[in-house]
């Protein structure tokens, strides 16, 4: 006999996205219920990006979560760009007047995980065998095992949050599903290291060995990625080689400046840019990386999260407080506007700042100019601006 639970909206994914909605349902008293195949544990031990929109400081805000983030996240007015030896940095306020926070995804999501007990949120970890059933109907269900036990959640509507390797996606059908995929020829290696960043502000570096990253989590914590082969495997890449290869692609002001120590922790990531369509089908709704998936050179991954749960959100609270089903009908065209405008972007910063196994001397040298339009140009550099703050949901 399978324990029958009730929620009006099921959450499958318990990763920022699925929490992020949950949290803001819970201040909306729209019930629901957050099913992960994870424990919370494994979810936390995550590290992923740290470069947070305006507009997902505004959202933790509104979901009452945004106390440690206004206490610990490092606000930047700029970011900085090199190429070889050359580095500029564009100034946000000089074209918009937003910033952005640096705050590690983990924390967000610890953040949500505290307010979720706060309220006594139901969760379900460590599932297995997911499966969203009836969605063409008015009552859907969720169906998985736990710990050998059979449980259906009934509900009113499926937000898929379940990320990339998740079921949401898959449960639309092949016939409607439209899948747009791009894959890179390299991924990024990434290290945590408690030194003080060599920047106090993220910078991005293409180099003649290869795209760099310099980021941070705190004043000594910080957060740096070298490109690699898309074959690579961490094993490949001890401490000493790590540190070598970033100093080589930094200019000398900055490499001159570079602490290394001992890396806490090492991982590879793919790079890849995907978007399926719909991102809807009957009473499932997707958001995150379930739907889209952007190279991280944009930091767009976790940013587009939250305007996907912003749209699904508000649609929600119309259709529960106002009877109006407009937004629900419209979520996946209007969360996929934006999309496709962070995927132009995160495309676009790829294209501009990696070394292409395959790339032409006239194609290095584009790169070159479009870096000396970046360093020049207010245009330019407004149209980096406008997109890396956040484009307005
Ligand atoms: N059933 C339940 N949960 C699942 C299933 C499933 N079948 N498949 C995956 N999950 C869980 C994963 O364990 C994960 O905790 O769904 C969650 C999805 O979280 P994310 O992958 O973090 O995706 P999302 O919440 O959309 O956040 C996007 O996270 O990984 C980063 O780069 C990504 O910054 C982006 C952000
Ligand atoms: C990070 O701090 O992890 C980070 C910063 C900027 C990016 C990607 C990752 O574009």
């Amino acid at each position: 006999m399978a324990q029958a639970e009730q929620t009006q909206v099921a959450i499958i994914g318990g990763g920022p996205a699925g929490l992020l909605l949950g949290q803001l349902l819970h201040t909306a008293g729209i019930d629901c219920i957050v099913i992960e195949r994870q424990t919370r544990s494994h979810v936390l031990s995550r590290i992923r990006a740290g470069v947070l929109e305006n507009g997902f400081v505004s959202l933790m805000e509104q979901a009452g979560v945004a106390t440690r983030l206004h206490e610990q996240g490092i606000i930047h007015t700029g970011v900085s760009l090199s190429y070889g030896d050359r580095h500029t940095r564009i100034k946000f306020a000089d074209h918009i007047d937003k910033n952005v926070t640096v705050y590690g995804q983990t924390e967000v999501t610890q953040d949500l995980y505290d307010a979720r007990d706060q309220h006594g949120g139901t969760n379900f970890f460590s599932v297995e065998g997911v499966s969203i059933d009836n969605l063409d109907s008015s009552k859907p269900q969720v169906n998985f095992k736990q710990h050998d036990k059979n449980v259906v959640i009934n509900c009113d509507f499926v937000a898929g949050c379940d990320g990339f390797h998740g079921v949401s996606r898959k449960t639309i059908p092949d016939d409607v599903r439209q899948e747009f995929h791009q894959e890179y020829p390299f991924g990024w290696m990434g290290v945590l290291s408690e030194t003080a960043p060599v920047h106090d502000e993220v910078l991005y570096s293409n180099s003649e060995h290869g795209f760099a990253l310099c980021s941070m989590r705190s004043q000594n914590l910080s957060r740096y990625y070298v490109q690699c082969d898309a074959t690579d495997n961490v094993e490949d890449w001890s401490d000493d080689r790590f540190w070598e290869e970033l100093k080589r692609r930094l200019p000398q002001d900055f490499s001159n400046q570079l602490q290394t120590s001992a890396s806490i922790e090492k991982s590879i990531a793919p790079l890849r840019s995907f978007v399926c369509q719909p991102m809807q089908w009957g009473k499932l709704y997707l958001c995150g990386d379930a739907a889209h998936i952007a190279p991280p050179t944009g930091a767009k991954g976790l940013n587009t999260a939250a305007s996907d749960v912003h749209y699904l959100f508000n649609a929600l609270v119309s259709y529960y407080q106002d009877n109006n089903e407009q937004g629900l009908q419209q979520y996946s065209t209007t969360a996929l506007a934006r999309v496709w405008k962070t995927q132009r972007f995160s495309w676009w910063m790829t294209n501009l700042l990696h070394r292409f196994p395959d790339q032409s001397p006239y194609e290095r040298r584009m790169q070159h100019a479009e870096f000396d339009y970046l360093s020049s140009h207010p245009t330019a550099q407004a149209n980096l601006a406008i997109n890396y703050v956040g484009l307005a949901y």
